[in-house]
């Protein structure tokens, strides 16, 4: 079988080597940066049991599968957390956590623990609490603050994850200062992308260059001050540069993300592109889905690349960016990744990018993440 069509990833086996658990889209928070699909609430009734999760998991690690993360919505609003924890560490896998942090109680750190959690990604949005709850939509910072806390006490290898945008890009010193202090030894300040909730409120939360290049400078000095006692990974967005992310170091590649109805993607935005097939493990194999599904192969490898990615020197590094992307600014996900400036359609980025201002000026308030279906269609005009 062509490289290709094992599968063509970094390491050249085609192995599914990250996977990704979205337990449910259930999630107490609000956020208006949320990656979940629009109408995740569509999916609520339809979530896996624990048995099917428990056949998914060896299903993948089967096909090599071994960095697992537990993600959602927010996974610990699942009750099975712990029992699931426990059987993808009896079966090998390195267990991730991805979490807001709301409900992770002493209780369920100290059962977590004994079930074999390895590592644990804590999102925090800023170091104030009256901001924080105003992004997240709940009363959330002090549960948050007090889950750094647990998980340090408790000994966790944790990552501080903060997403980023132009509410809070400009505390990112507070929060390495914070950091600093609870000995958090790795901050990914993620600048967000703009898909899903994200592209509905991308007027209003995108950075400004100036912010960017700022916020840059900041975190090279806080990586000049910690030295070796914290690692600091800040990516400039790639609406601000000129070449495109490797999204998912290509599709289907690598990574497998399996949604709470236990739809196989390969990655969690996939589901905004109209027209592909979305199959699901409770009808399929996993080693089905993974090597054969028309929705893996669509995009996989690169032959399928269209003009001016197939004649590009850059396509072994990037695969033409991010499929979702592609499609939610184009609206065909085979176009090239409008984040390249070689794209035909690369204006609708830079104009995107010339609207923001500052000082701050909210044209309108953020859409928050709520069950009521929003309509839209993201395509520009
Ligand atoms: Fe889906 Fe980039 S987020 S391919």
């Amino acid at each position: 079988m062509p490289k290709e069509e094992q599968g063509l990833s970094l390491d050249g086996q085609g192995k599914p080597l990250w996977l990704s658990l979205e337990l449910t889209y259930r999630c107490p928070l609000k956020c208006s940066w949320c990656n979940n699909p629009l109408n995740f609430d569509d999916y609520t009734s339809q979530e896996l049991s624990t048995q099917e999760w428990m056949r998914v998991l060896r299903e993948a690690r089967d096909l090599g599968a071994l960095q697992l993360g537990f993600t959602g919505g927010e996974p610990l609003m699942r009750d099975d957390l712990e029992e699931l924890v426990a059987y993808a560490d009896s079966i090998g896998f390195y267990t991730n956590l991805i979490t807001s942090g709301v409900g992770l109680n002493e209780e369920r750190l100290v059962a977590l623990k004994a079930a074999g959690l390895k590592q644990i990604q804590l999102s925090v949005q800023s170091t104030r609490a009256e901001m924080t709850d105003a992004l997240v939509g709940a009363r959330a910072h002090a549960l948050k603050m007090d889950a750094a806390r647990r998980i340090k006490a408790h000994g966790f290898p944790m990552v501080l994850n903060m997403p980023v945008f132009k509410q809070n890009i400009d505390l990112i010193g507070e929060m390495c200062e914070w950091a600093a202090d609870l000995g958090i030894e790795y901050i990914e300040f993620a600048n967000i992308q703009y898909y899903n909730w994200a592209l509905l409120n991308r007027d209003e939360l995108l950075p400004s260059l100036e912010q960017i290049r700022q916020a840059e400078a900041t975190v090279n000095e806080w990586r000049a001050k910690l030295g070796k006692r914290m690692t600091l990974y800040f990516v400039v967005p790639d609406y601000f540069e000129d070449r495109p992310k490797a999204c998912m170091n290509g599709w289907g590649a690598i990574h497998l993300t399996i949604a709470p109805d236990g739809v196989a993607m390969p990655c969690q935005e996939s589901r905004v592109i109209p027209g592909l097939e979305f199959e699901s493990v409770r009808e399929r194999s996993l080693a089905w889905l993974w090597h054969e599904s028309p929705l893996f192969r669509k995009y996989r490898g690169l032959d399928w690349l269209p003009e001016p990615c197939q004649s590009c020197s850059e396509k072994e590094k990037d695969f033409g960016g991010c499929r979702c992307q592609a499609f939610l600014l184009t609206g065909d996900a085979g176009n090239t990744d409008p984040a390249c400036s070689r794209s035909p359609f690369r204006h609708r980025i830079t104009e995107a990018v010339k609207e923001v201002v500052r000082p701050l000026r909210f044209k309108k308030p953020l859409v928050k993440r709520s069950a009521s279906a929003v309509s839209t269609t993201f395509m520009e005009e």
